[in-house]
């Protein structure tokens, strides 16, 4: 908390160090009007103080649904500092930028109930670092399960041969049962370990249409028997071929379907969705074209708890799970230069996968 009574700097040289702050601050007093901001604050808000002294917050500071001015009553009724991360500010020229903000009480005698604003802009495209964030979180952890995955299976070959040789010594004896137990186990973890490892193969890039990787995917899971699901699809027929290889994305969309059809019960309806973005920007880049790829499903939802980290491998809320096939999906999408989101809610969960259509420009 900031107090007067811990410096007597004289007012013009207070002005000074003020001014010369690169974090903008401003004051308010109980009343929610202007009463000060410095040199920062001016350029941050594009006002000049004189413009705006003395007059009440919602000139200066307006932002949806005012949280702004519910945080500054707040910290006048509380009399407690409180910050609040990414707040969206509308600027009088009409633009919005993105701040983090700490509102403090100030105490002074003859004027209680001010509060100091100090106000920092966040990273102007907020978005694009937290995708890029995820991308390199997902490469990063996909090393290490590789290295991993690849250290479990080179003495699984081993064991499978020796428990091979040691069946055909025990044959017609009842000790056979614990051989096939180790041939069965070892199996199971080879074929898992293959899915940690994902495709060995390096992409192939050919000119391909996204909606025969959907109707591949759609295949594949019909002729699953048990699936129930009713797909349905939305299709913008003018989406031009995009360069990709098709085993990964289809490897990728079915991961993503699988979940779909899993996460929905017999009646489950899930729907395909193309469509063709213009300016778009994906992890920093902008592209001319991209195709948004959405699987909608109207089953469970992700629970809360996972919802933050399902794109990690080995995160499951499925018994028999893996935890690898968002993971899966997202490196190979990657590698395609795009990106998978998704959001969900019970009975509404939808993952969108970007495709870039051209590079750059
Ligand atoms: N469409 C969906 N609806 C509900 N939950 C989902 C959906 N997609 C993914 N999930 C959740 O995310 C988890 C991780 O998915 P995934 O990486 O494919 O691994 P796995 O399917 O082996 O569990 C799933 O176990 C499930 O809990
Ligand atoms: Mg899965």
């Amino acid at each position: 908390m900031y107090s007067k009574s811990s410096n007597n700097l004289p007012g013009d040289l207070l002005n000074a160090v003020l001014s010369s702050q690169a974090t903008s601050l401003v004051l308010f007093d109980h009343q929610l009007n202007i009463q000060y901001m410095n040199g920062a604050a001016e350029m941050l808000l594009s006002v000049s103080a004189r413009m705006v002294l003395g007059k009440p917050m919602d000139q200066l500071l307006r932002c949806p649904q005012d949280v702004m001015a519910q945080h500054l009553a707040t910290v006048i009724e509380t009399n407690q500092p409180l910050s609040e991360r990414e707040v969206v500010l509308l600027l009088p020229d009409g633009h919005s930028i993105t701040v983090d903000c700490t509102l403090v009480p100030v105490e002074m005698e003859q004027q209680p109930g001010m509060v100091l604003a100090e106000i920092r802009r966040v990273d102007r495209q907020l978005r694009l670092t937290r995708e890029e964030r995820l991308i390199s979180q997902n490469l990063a952890t996909r090393d290490l399960i590789r290295g991993l995955a690849h250290e479990i299976k080179n003495p699984l070959g081993g064991v499978r041969g020796a428990a091979q040789l040691l069946a055909m010594e025990l044959e017609g004896s009842n000790l056979e049962e614990y051989t096939r137990i180790i041939i069965e186990e070892v199996d199971r973890l080879k074929s898992l370990v293959d899915q940690m490892l994902g495709s060995r193969q390096l992409p192939v890039m050919r000119k391909i249409n996204i909606h025969h990787i959907l109707e591949r995917v759609c295949t594949i899971i019909t002729a699953d028997p048990e699936h129930g699901a009713v797909l349905e699809r939305d299709y913008d027929p003018s989406i031009p071929d995009l360069q990709g290889d098709a085993d990964q994305l289809i490897q990728a969309v079915l991961n993503i379907v699988q979940n779909a059809v899993q996460a929905t019960a017999a009646e489950g309806h899930i729907m395909l969705q193309t469509r063709i973005l213009r300016q778009f920007t994906l992890a920093g880049t902008r592209h001319r074209l991209v195709v948004q790829i959405k699987i909608i499903d109207d089953g469970s939802g992700i629970p809360e708890e996972l919802q933050e980290r399902v794109f990690y491998p080995m995160v499951t809320g499925k018994p028999e799970g893996t935890g690898l096939g968002l993971s899966l999906a997202q490196s190979l999408i990657n590698r395609h230069g795009g990106l998978i989101e998704f959001t969900s809610k019970p009975g509404k969960t939808v993952f969108t996968i970007y495709l870039p259509l051209e590079q750059s420009l």
